[in-house]
């Protein structure tokens, strides 16, 4: 008798391999700081929230409509208008499962294959993976310590319109870039924009890392500074509060959230998770957020000194405006490609560069280090047995 087999789709991405625990240190992802999760205030507020709220849990959306739980909606309204300029009402927001969910929405609003999309040319794995599957054209725009290169970018729409091409959108992260934490200024957001409605393609703001700057301060959001509209708006509870939570959220216009809103097929983002925000946020988010950023930040000299200190002068890299990477260089002799597998086979797991720039060549030497979830020990730890992989494989010099 034959047995039944799968015949799966075509065009899938390679099959995942399975996960085999994490490694004892691991300077991958985009995971926060297990000590400063407010794991206490998420007990009160679950627990003040379920009593007052928890029988909503029985219908669909908590009774709230397809956009989420709606005094999570006002925290956002009030907080990006505080922090981020943004001027938008509730409706205007809706609460996905993370941000991811929400790039995927948008792609699909937007994308087919063939289209193009400049980005950063350094940039989220994710949405290079993204983009990639959807069979898009990407045009990657070089970086310097102020982020995205107007300049390149004014190039690069030239180019493509005596092509007749036109990109779909620009995408950018421009508040506390992954992976090389540069925050875009004021004067280059406005030459974004003008280039934007100059050349008519509009910009997907992925903002994700701004609560994360070590000033506390940010500039307004490119969302905000816009005044034709024309900008989506990206942002994520995964690095101010946990990633595991899984929310986030987008803003739009309602031209874009009712064509995201028709291809949202969760029948709701997990509404506890929204709830129990909403009930921590509006009462601690403003106290919670620079005790993280402090946390954080002295993870970052721990991890500089210690790369100074192990790699001597055969590193480089800047000191960062915010965030949990830092994006490294590496001498030339090294493929972070195999530094990954063989850094791993000693316990250490990083990012190699080519998976985070579409400039597979100057990334080669190149890797990102999350800093945010190793102890401090481990990151010291961590550092020396890189270097030492890095000596006895690559023949970098000790320091
Ligand atoms: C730039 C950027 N966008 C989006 C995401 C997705 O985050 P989440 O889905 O957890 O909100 C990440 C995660 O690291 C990111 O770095």
């Amino acid at each position: 008798m034959s047995s039944a087999t799968f015949a799966f789709a075509p065009g899938l991405p390679p099959p995942a391999v399975r996960w085999n625990g994490r490694v004892k240190f691991d300077f991958t992802g985009g995971n926060n700081d297990p000590d400063r999760v407010p794991v206490d205030g998420l007990i009160a507020a679950a627990e003040s929230v379920l009593k007052r709220e928890g029988r909503m849990l029985a219908i669909y959306g908590v009774n709230q409509g397809p956009q989420g739980y709606r005094p999570l909606r006002e925290f956002l309204a009030g907080k990006l208008k505080a922090d981020a300029g943004i001027a938008c009402i509730a409706d205007d927001i809706l609460l996905t499962s993370g941000s991811n969910p929400a790039l995927d929405l948008i792609n699909g609003a937007l994308l087919a294959r063939g289209d193009t999309v400049i980005i950063e040319e350094d940039c989220y794995q994710g949405t290079i993976n993204r983009l990639t599957r959807i069979g898009v054209n990407i045009v990657g725009m070089p970086l310097d310590k102020d982020g995205m290169r107007m300049d390149a970018l004014s190039n690069a729409l030239e180019t493509l319109k005596a092509k007749a091409v036109k990109p779909k959108f620009i995408y950018t992260i421009p508040t506390v870039q992954n992976p090389t934490a540069t925050i875009l200024p004021v004067a280059r957001r406005q030459e974004m924009l003008r280039l934007s409605a100059a050349h008519g393609v509009p910009i997907v703001e992925d903002d994700c890392y701004a609560d994360l700057t070590w000033s506390g301060q940010r500039p307004p959001a490119i969302y905000a500074m816009s005044e034709h509209g024309g900008v989506i708006h990206v942002g994520s509870f995964s690095k101010s509060i946990a990633p595991a939570l899984r929310v986030g959220y987008l803003v739009a216009p309602w031209e874009v959230m009712s064509r995201a809103l028709a291809l949202k097929t969760d029948a709701g983002s997990g509404a506890l998770e929204q709830m129990v925000l909403a009930e921590f946020c509006t009462r601690n988010f403003s106290k919670h957020v620079p005790d993280l950023r402090r946390g954080l930040r002295a993870k970052l000299e721990t991890l500089m000194e210690s790369l100074r200190e192990h790699f001597g002068s055969t590193v480089e890299f800047s000191d960062t405006q915010g965030g949990i990477f830092l994006w490294v260089k590496l001498p030339d002799s090294v493929d972070t490609m195999k530094l990954y597998e063989r850094a791993l086979a000693a316990g250490v797991c990083i990012n190699p560069g080519p998976q985070w720039s579409v400039n597979k060549e100057r990334a080669r030497s190149r890797l990102r280090l999350c800093f945010a979830s190793a102890t401090h020990e481990e990151i010291n730890q961590g550092v020396a047995t890189l270097a030492e992989v890095c000596r006895r494989e690559f023949g970098v010099a000790s320091a």
